[in-house]
């Protein structure tokens, strides 16, 4: 029974289960047509789908917070998810830094007037001028990767290309070491996969973060950087005493987590997308400067994250649905994506169209703080294709990925054949 006085319509969806993970369009239109606000009786917290009321709600931090974390688990009802006996196995790292690895694993993050430092902050580090400055670095890395997959012929577009690149690209702007990038990925893994329930993905991630946890907490701090513009602007900050040096040092943190895996996906998910469409790759290949558009639309029509949460920190009213506080609420970007009241035809992958409604990057005050990089990224790596390749075709079945909050593959082989100059 929902805890509001209007009766809202009721799911007994599962958003983690393997058939949904695997597919989840179809549950996504269900949700949709339910209504604006639908009650998810499974998890007992409310669900909104629909394109315009995701804006709504990503828009009023005041009435849907972020500071009960941004995943399921509610810190406010629910023991700490360090304390529980899955973590036991992060609990034997030497030197871990137990309370940064809390912060995150619990992902509370706060509103204003909490937000409004850490915010500033992020969009000094990520700002387009110094992302502009490290364009032709970028630009350059991506060329160079191209240029060695393709003359295999066949390759792994996922691990090899966007795991690889982004690895690099990150690594680099952060300052990280060039030994145990790898760990990058099993952390991120782990990070994101906290965001859903206590199940066999979640579990199989922190196992496999052990190592990678010990690597990330060795490194992220300012005597273990290299040279790299943004570690640099971070430390700046604590010098200038904006922030605490055990700030610092977690914000070196959130590159790994935020950063990586995210924008890897997306860049996978793209080059699915134009495998499986060839019209939609001939118009790239014949006009490389659509890559842009064709990120965007990727953003749009396969979402990398699944769902976000926010939690009502008062009752309230969203479309005509009367809503209590102290509830969490799922958005899934993906569906507003697809929505037809916003898109037309949106179950067609289109790199001409106009996506620019898309929610991919979040709005409001927490919407993606990375995200002129992660563009600069995306098309990096799709001009260096679209100018390099004439076909782009799978070479096998792809390998999704098993992840709570990540859609996209794990392996995805491409075959590519003749030179598009
Ligand atoms: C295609 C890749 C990416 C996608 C799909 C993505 C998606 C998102 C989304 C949906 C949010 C909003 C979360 C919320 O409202 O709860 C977000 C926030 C954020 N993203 Fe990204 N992101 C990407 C790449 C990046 C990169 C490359 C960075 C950093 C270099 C980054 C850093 C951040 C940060 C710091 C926030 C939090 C902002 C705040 O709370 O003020 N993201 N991202």
């Amino acid at each position: 029974m929902t805890p509001s006085t209007t009766q809202l319509p009721e799911l007994d969806l599962d958003p983690y289960s393997p058939e949904f993970l695997a597919d989840p369009y179809p549950y996504y239109a269900q949700l949709r047509d339910a209504g604006p606000v639908v009650w998810l009786t499974r998890y007992e917290h409310y669900v909104v789908a629909r394109h315009a009321e995701t804006k709504a709600v990503l828009d009023d931090w005041e009435t849907f917070g972020s500071t009960r974390g941004f995943g399921l688990h509610d810190p406010e009802r629910e023991p700490p998810l360090l304390d529980s006996p899955e973590y036991e196995p992060l609990a034997r790292v030497p030197h871990m830094n137990t309370e940064a690895i809390r912060g995150l694993l619990d992902a509370v993050r706060p509103d204003p007037p909490e937000h409004d430092p850490i915010r500033r902050l992020f969009m000094r580090m990520l700002a387009p001028g110094l992302i502009r400055r490290s364009r032709e670095q970028i630009v350059g890395a991506a060329q160079a990767l191209v240029e060695k997959l393709v003359a295999r012929g066949s390759f792994d577009a996922a691990a090899e290309l966007a795991d690889a690149f982004v690895l690099g690209v990150i690594g680099d702007l952060v300052g990280l070491p060039e030994q145990g990038r790898e760990h990058i990925i099993a952390y991120g893994n782990m990070a994101m996969n906290t965001s859903g329930p206590r199940n066999e993905v979640y579990l199989e991630s922190i196992e496999h973060a052990v190592d990678a946890v010990a690597w990330v907490d060795q490194v992220c701090t300012r005597d273990s950087l290299s040279p790299g513009p943004i570690g640099q602007l971070i430390f700046d900050a604590v010098d200038a005493g904006e922030i605490e040096e055990d700030m610092g040092n977690a914000f070196v943190r959130v590159f790994p987590t935020a950063a990586v895996d995210t924008t890897s996906s997306t860049i996978t998910n793209a080059i699915y997308n134009l495998a499986v469409n060839p019209d939609q790759w001939a118009l790239l290949r014949d006009d490389p400067s659509l890559a842009r558009r064709a990120f965007q639309e990727t953003m749009r029509f396969t979402q990398a994250i699944h769902p976000l949460y926010r939690t009502t920190t008062r009752d309230g009213e969203l479309a005509g649905s009367e809503l209590a506080a102290g509830i969490k609420m799922a958005l899934f970007l993906g569906s507003a994506n697809r929505d037809p009241r916003v898109f037309e035809d949106p179950d067609r992958f289109e790199i001409r169209r106009d996506a620019t409604p898309q929610l991919g990057f979040g709005s409001g005050i927490h919407s993606c703080a990375g995200q002129t990089l992660a563009r600069l990224e995306g098309e990096a790596v799709l001009t260096a294709l679209s100018r390099r390749v004439a076909r782009l075709e799978l070479d096998g079945e792809p390998t999704p990925r098993r992840h709570n909050t990540l859609h996209t593959w794990a392996h995805l082989p491409v075959k590519v054949t003749g030179d598009a100059r």
